[in-house]
């Protein structure tokens, strides 16, 4: 294969044969000059931006920590984070809205991770995008504070990282599902399955009091992890359906949480990741009966990419190619 040959496959696969450093580099360069293109693109043609459509990314885990200049950890992440930046970039319109459900940060949060990925991220809001990221279990909330500043004064809920994104149809809610350990060292786990606090219940309660649309929630882990959001969910018809990351695998699943009423089923949407499992993101676009959720496929690699993957990662990304769901509003 020559590299005009490779950097094509590389580029439908949206980087899952990426393995080698020498390749990366390669890859890496690519990502930047598709940026690059599609920046001087939008200023050619003034693209639109559509206000009813949002991509949904998750667990971009970039690493900060840098080696040689290269990422400690999995110094392919940002390239593959590049790839989908160039793709949102080059969508027409552009959405409105990126959401990202947590694990923003490699492993532990710190805040070397966050100026990294906010150094990426901001290629999307000089398009005119407005990005909202939401926290995981690989996230810690002080550092993160310390890099999106904004978030302390915007968040919902003091000491958690909860944002309303205001959608032409509905609210999308993104809740904070970290169960932070106190007293944390630096580069220690904290438990992994998530939790809602008791304050970011009592705030939906209010906000649901106060508002007539329906609304979207979501937060990194699955529903079934946290009991309390669920009975909220079972009690709350305004809910429309819940988005969640972690797992790094697109599932359209139903919820029963309300067995004896009308409005029985919760509809959610398992998101795939930018790092290892299901690769790509999500296209979310709203009318005022419906939420259409589009999933992009991009490949699928675990632990991480190889040069030639397995029959099995080929076949899955293939199984995915047209994936699509939908939430009544
Ligand atoms: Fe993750």
């Amino acid at each position: 294969m020559d590299r005009k040959q490779f950097l094509t496959s590389m580029l439908s696969l949206g980087g899952a044969a990426l393995a080698s450093s020498a390749n990366a580099a390669i890859l890496d360069k690519t990502a930047e000059a598709l940026i690059a293109k599609a920046k001087t693109d939008a200023k050619h043609k003034k693209r639109k931006i559509d206000p009813a459509t949002t991509v949904l990314l998750s667990d971009i885990h970039i690493c900060g920590e840098l080696e040689n200049g290269k990422p400690k950890y999995y110094p392919y992440n940002p390239t593959c984070l590049k790839l989908r930046i160039a793709e949102i970039l080059s969508m027409r319109p552009l959405p409105a809205n990126v959401l990202v459900f947590g694990d923003v940060a490699w492993d532990y949060g710190l805040e070397e991770d966050y100026r990294y990925a906010a150094e990426l991220l901001s290629e999307l809001e000089e398009a005119g995008i407005k990005v909202t990221l939401g926290m995981g279990n690989h996230d810690r909330r002080e550092p993160f504070f310390k890099v999106f500043t904004s978030y302390s004064a915007s968040t919902k809920v003091a000491g958690r990282v909860v944002s309303v994104v205001e959608m032409p149809h509905f609210y999308f809610v993104m809740l904070d599902s970290l169960a932070e350990l106190p007293n944390l060292r630096l580069r220690q786990a904290t438990t992994v399955s998530g939790e809602i606090s008791g304050g970011q219940i009592e705030w939906l309660r209010e906000f649901v009091k106060d508002n007539k649309r329906r609304l979207v929630l979501g937060a990194h882990h699955p529903l079934n992890e946290m009991a309390n959001l669920e009975q909220f969910i079972a009690q709350t018809p305004a809910v429309a359906g819940y988005i969640y990351g972690h797992t790094h695998i697109w599932d359209k699943s139903v919820r029963v949480v309300r067995p004896r009423k009308g409005l029985h089923m919760v509809q959610t949407v398992g998101l795939p990741a930018t790092f290892y499992g299901d690769i790509g993101f999500v296209v979310m676009r709203s009318t005022p009966e419906t939420i259409k959720f589009e999933y992009s496929s991009k490949g699928f690699w675990w632990p991480q990419p190889k040069d030639n993957p397995p029959a099995e990662w080929l076949s899955r990304a293939k199984d995915l190619a047209d994936e699509h769901c939908q939430f009544l509003l």
